[in-house]
């Protein structure tokens, strides 16, 4: 697909089949997700694979549109306050990545901010020197939503003296 297509149609998605992603497929995926820009090569990234046991106890809504496999995306701490945001900055790129490369693949995810309360943290076993991006759903999609409509990009553009 061509690359500015598969931008523009990915999805997130809140309805997934019941049917399993293979393994190794998400494995390719994260491999991809991992050419992401990053400064310093800090690679700031670590996957956590969320098993039921643990899934249960988020209490999501509708349980990631059950999404047979939730992955929790996790971001290294920098030493200093600029280099806790660019690893954020850093990771949100890693998550894209595997949005797209998925994407590519007939699968979609549901990024979901449900991990980021305290409570939630504590539940995925997040370490204080971490930050939690985002908690990802991951399947062949059930429902594949309407665009949502964005702002012309010509209002977002400033041009500086
Ligand atoms: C940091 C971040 C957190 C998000 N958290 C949630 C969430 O908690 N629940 C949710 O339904 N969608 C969440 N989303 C997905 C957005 O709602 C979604 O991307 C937006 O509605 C645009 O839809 P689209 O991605 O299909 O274009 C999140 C996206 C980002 C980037």
């Amino acid at each position: 697909m061509n690359i500015l297509n598969l931008i523009k149609e990915r999805r997130n998605i809140k309805k997934f089949k019941t049917d399993p992603i293979e393994q190794e497929r998400i494995y390719t995926w994260l491999e991809a997700a991992s050419m992401a820009p990053n400064h310093r090569m800090t690679e700031p990234w670590e996957i956590y694979y969320v098993g039921n046991e643990t899934r249960v106890k988020l209490n999501h809504k509708t349980n990631f549109g059950n999404a047979p496999i939730l992955i929790a995306i996790l971001s290294r701490h920098g030493a200093t306050k600029v280099e806790t945001e660019e690893n954020a900055a850093a990771t949100a790129c890693f998550i894209q990545n595997f949005n797209l490369a998925a994407w590519a693949e007939g699968a979609g995810t549901f990024w979901s901010s449900i991990g980021i309360t305290p409570k939630n943290r504590s539940i995925l076993g997040v370490p204080d020197n971490y930050d939690l991006i985002g908690v990802l759903g991951v399947g062949y999609p059930e429902v594949i939503p309407d665009p949502k409509p964005r702002t012309p990009i010509k209002n977002k553009i400033h041009f500086l003296p």
